[in-house]
């Protein structure tokens, strides 16, 4: 069978949306599995919880005319990297890049584009891991690789994101100046706190191995 990308001849909303859900299974089962598999060799879960959605028909609409492109199927396709979109949120920092690797790793994966925000947060604050993948979808007649945008968060990182995301939708991007510092000074906050829970845990990770240790002996 021929790989193709999903532009060339996808017809319909209906079936775009049947082969970006597929897409968000493929990926959503990957991430349980190096989940499952990490809890039984280091006994914990990296993953805390995953959220998958398909962007509306509207949402798609108005981003390609933002950039200019007329509305048809194939300019969705080619253009809207996010029509499907999982979001995973982990317990510390470290777990992201872990993640990250796994997936990035994989060989019918393939990697578009990697955004550290974390490294390098957004003006706003905001901090998260993108990936934009593709992975293969294997349909009756053919397999058409489909777009997925991957977020990697910690859960203190994605408290900040929905707070910031309702107070950017309610005063429709152009909040008050003492608000967007706020926002700032909290998202230095979530750094301080990720960064004093990874190594709070990193302590009592030590402290249980070395009780393991001496337990054997
Ligand atoms: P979009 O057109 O917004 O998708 O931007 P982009 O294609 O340049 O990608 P980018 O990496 O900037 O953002 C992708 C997604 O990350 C957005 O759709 C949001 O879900 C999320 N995001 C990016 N910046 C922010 C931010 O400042 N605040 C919040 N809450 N989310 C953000
Ligand atoms: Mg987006």
């Amino acid at each position: 069978m021929e790989f193709k990308p999903v532009s060339d001849d996808v017809a319909s909303w209906e079936e775009v949306k049947l082969i970006y859900n597929s897409a968000l299974k493929e990926i959503g089962t990957k991430l349980e599995i190096l989940n499952d598999e990490f809890q039984h060799i280091h006994q914990y879960n990296p993953i805390e919880h995953i959220k998958t959605r398909i962007k509306k028909p509207e949402s798609i609409v108005k981003k390609l005319k933002k950039n200019g492109y007329e509305s048809t199927i194939e300019n969705m396709v080619r253009y809207v990297n996010d029509i499907a979109g999982i979001r995973v949120i982990c317990s510390f920092t470290s777990d992201i890049y872990r993640i990250a690797e796994m997936i990035i790793n994989q060989n019918d994966i393939k990697v578009l584009s990697v955004k550290d925000y974390i490294i390098s947060p957004k003006p706003s604050g905001y901090k998260s891991y993108h990936l934009i993948v593709t992975v293969p979808i294997f349909l009756s007649d053919r397999i058409v690789d489909a777009k997925v945008e991957i977020q990697i968060r910690t859960v203190a990182m994605d408290f900040w994101a929905s707070l910031e995301h309702k107070i950017h939708y309610k005063f429709e991007g152009n909040a008050p100046e003492h608000i967007k510092n706020e926002l700032v000074e909290c998202a230095n906050m979530v750094s301080e706190l990720d960064a004093k829970m990874l190594s709070l845990n990193e302590e009592v990770q030590a402290f249980a191995e070395k009780s393991q240790k001496e337990e054997n002996e």
